[in-house]
C-alpha cells in the first residue's frame, strides 16, 4: 500500500467549508495559512524568452490549489533593469515586459482568488534602481525634486563617508557620483541606491505603492530588508554596521495602520535579516508593526536535533510572551535549497514534516514540494552578483527537453532532478515528494491542532525531536528522527503521515532520517 492511503483528503463541500480556516473570522487567515513563494523568473515561461512570466503562474494555479497551500508570495515582477533580478525596481507600479503587463497581474490575482489562493507581492522599500525616474532626477541637479529622496554625502572621492560595505560587491556601500561630486549610499549593488525614509515625500510615495497594489486586490506584502528602512547613516569609520533605528518602528506602525484599513486583512511579512530572534521579535511591535517576520536562524541550523531544539526554544521564549505569531522557512531565492544543504532526499522529506508541524506560518519555496536540489551552474552561466543562481533554477514541470517551458533553454540550467522527477512524473508516483507535501498540507488544513494549536515538547531520545500540537478535541504528535538509526517511541498511535514512502502504519519505531505525524489512539 502506498503512503497515499494514510489520510483521507476527500471532503464533502460542506465539510471543506466548515474546516476551512478562512471561514473562521476570529482567526486571522495568515495564522493558519501556508504561504508558497514563487520566484517568477523561474516558475514557468509561456512566451519562449527563457524567463518565467505571470501567465505561467496563472496556468499553474490549479496545481497550486491542489497542492493545498493558502497563499502565494510573488518575488518582484516590477519594471527593472534586473541588476539584482527585480530587487532593483525602476517602476513599482508596473510589470516588467519580461513578465507581462498589469492586465496579467490583475488577472492572476483575480483567478488566484477564484482558486482560494491569496496573493502577496514583494515590496522593496529600502532602495530603487539607479534607473528609476526618481534617482535619474535626483542626480540630475542639486535642485532636483527628488534630490533628497536618496542618501548623499559630500567628501573626498578617495574616502567613502563610512566603513559600510555593500552586499554582493565586497566594496564600499558608497559610490562616488562624479558629475555631482558626491557619494550616494547603496547597501546592495551600486545600481540600488538607498532611499531616505526620513524624507516625508519618500514615505508618501512608497505608501502610495502599497495602496496601488492593495487597490489592485493583493492580500499583503513581503517587505524586503524591512529592518533597515528607517536607519540612521552615521559618518566616520568607527561606526557600527547598519542597524534598525526608532524610525523603522514608527514607519512600520504607519504601514500597519495603512494595510489594516483594508477589509481583506492584508498581511505584512517582513524580511528581518537579523540573526537574533529577540531582535526579530521587536518588529512585531505591540501587535502594531509587522503581522509576521521571517526568523532566519532555523534556516541556518544544521540537520541536528540539539541545534533545532535550541532554535525552536528561542522562538517560543521570544515570541510567545508578546503574542507574536512565528514563521518558519527552510528555503528561498537567496539560500541554497535545503535538500542540498541537508544532503539527502530522506532528510528533505523529513524536513517537510518538521516545517509543517511547527506552530506558526510556514513558507514553502517553489520546487521544495518537488524535493528540488540546487542546480549546478557552470561558470559561463552564472548571472547573479550574489552567487544565488543554484536555488533559482527553473521548475521542471514535465519531461524534457523543455520540461513544460516554452523553450528548452531557460535563463538558468535545470536542477538535477529535472530528468528523473519532474512534476508530472511525481504526480504519477504516490511515493513522491509532491504526494508527501499534498498529504501533509491536507492533514494540516483539517487538523486544528496542527493549524494553530498549542506547542509542547515531549520526551524523546537524543537525536529525535518530539512535540505535540493540541487544540480542543484534537491532538497530533510530531516526531523527527535526525539520526541515521531507527529509534523507538512509546505509546499507542495511528499514523497520519510519514516522510518515508515505505511506512503504511505506525509500528512504534521511527526509521533513520524519518519524520511522522501521529494521532494518539
Ligand atoms: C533581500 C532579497 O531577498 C534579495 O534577493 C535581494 O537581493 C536583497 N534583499 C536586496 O533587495
Amino acid at each position: 500500500m502506498s503512503g497515499g492511503a494514510m489520510t483521507d483528503t476527500t471532503w464533502t463541500p460542506g465539510e471543506a467549508a466548515a474546516r476551512d480556516p478562512r471561514n473562521h473570522p476570529d482567526l486571522p487567515w495568515w495564522k493558519s495559512a501556508v504561504i508558497y513563494q514563487i520566484y517568477p523568473r523561474s516558475f514557468l515561461d509561456t512566451d519562449g524568452d527563457g524567463v518565467g512570466d505571470l501567465e505561467g503562474i496563472r496556468r499553474r494555479l490549479p496545481y497550486l490549489a491542489e497542492l493545498g497551500v493558502d497563499a502565494l508570495w510573488l518575488s518582484p515582477f516590477y519594471r527593472s533593469p534586473m541588476a539584482d533580478f527585480g530587487y532593483d525596481v525602476s517602476d513599482h507600479c508596473d510589470v516588467d515586459p519580461l513578465f507581462g503587463d498589469l492586465d496579467n497581474a490583475r488577472r492572476l490575482v483575480r483567478e488566484a482568488h477564484e482558486h482560494g489562493l491569496r496573493v502577496l507581492v514583494d515590496f522593496v522599500p529600502c532602495h530603487t534602481s539607479d534607473l528609476h525616474d526618481w534617482f535619474v532626477d535626483a542626480r540630475s541637479s542639486p535642485d532636483a525634486t527628488h534630490r533628497d529622496w536618496y542618501v548623499w554625502r559630500d567628501g573626498d572621492p578617495s574616502t567613502p563617508p563610512n566603513r559600510w560595505m555593500s552586499a554582493f560587491t565586497g566594496g564600499p556601500a558608497w559610490t562616488w557620483d562624479g558629475a555631482n561630486g558626491k557619494w550616494y549610499l547603496h547597501l546592495f549593488l551600486p545600481e540600488q541606491p538607498d532611499l531616505d525614509w526620513h524624507h516625508p515625500e519618500v514615505v508618501d510615495a512608497m505608501f502610495d505603492v502599497l495602496k496601488f497594489w492593495l487597490d489592485l486586490g493583493v492580500d499583503g506584502f513581503r517587505v524586503d530588508v524591512v529592518h533597515l528602512i528607517g536607519k540612521d547613516v552615521p559618518d566616520g569609520h568607527d561606526v557600527p554596521d547598519p542597524e534598525p533605528a526608532p524610525l523603522t518602528h514608527e514607519l512600520l506602525r504607519r504601514m500597519r495602520t495603512l494595510v489594516d484599513a483594508y477589509a481583506c486583512e492584508p498581511v505584512l511579512v517582513g524580511e528581518v535579516y537579523i540573526m537574533s530572534t529577540r531582535a526579530v521579535a521587536s518588529f512585531y511591535g505591540r501587535g502594531d508593526e509587522l503581522h509576521l517576520a521571517f526568523n532566519f536562524p532555523p534556516l541556518y541550523a544544521p540537520w541536528d536535533a540539539a541545534a533545532w531544539r535550541k532554535r525552536i526554544d528561542r522562538v517560543v521564549e521570544e515570541l510567545d510572551p508578546i503574542g507574536a505569531w512565528p514563521t518558519w522557512v527552510l528555503s528561498n531565492h537567496d539560500n541554497t535549497r535545503h535538500r542540498s544543504r541537508y544532503g539527502s532526499a530522506e532528510k528533505a522529506r523529513a524536513a517537510a514534516l518538521l516545517l509543517l508541524g511547527l506552530r506558526g506560518t510556514p513558507f514553502l519555496y517553489a520546487g521544495e514540494e518537488l524535493g528540488l536540489s540546487n542546480a549546478v551552474i557552470p561558470a559561463d552561466r552564472r548571472v547573479d552578483p550574489g552567487g544565488r543562481d543554484g536555488c533559482r533554477a527553473p521548475i521542471p514541470w514535465s519531461a524534457g527537453p523543455d520540461h513544460g517551458w516554452a523553450t528548452a533553454n531557460p535563463w538558468l540550467p535545470w536542477p538535477p532532478e529535472a530528468d528523473t522527477a519532474d512534476a508530472a512524473a511525481q504526480e504519477a508516483d504516490p511515493g513522491s515528494f509532491l504526494h508527501l507535501y499534498r498529504r501533509a498540507l491536507a492533514a494540516r488544513r483539517r487538523s486544528p491542532a496542527l493549524r494553530d494549536g498549542a506547542f509542547g515538547w515531549l520526551r524523546s531520545r537524543a537525536g529525535v525531536l518530539a512535540w505535540e500540537r493540541t487544540a480542543p478535541g484534537d491532538r497530533r504528535v510530531v516526531l523527527v528522527n535526525m539520526t541515521g538509526k531507527a529509534v523507538t517511541f512509546p505509546g499507542a498511535f495511528t499514523l497520519l503521515v510519514s516522510s518515508s514512502p515505505a511506512d503504511t502504519t505506525w509500528s512504534g519505531t521511527l526509521g533513520p532520517w524519518t519524520a511522522v505525524w501521529l494521532i494518539p489512539a
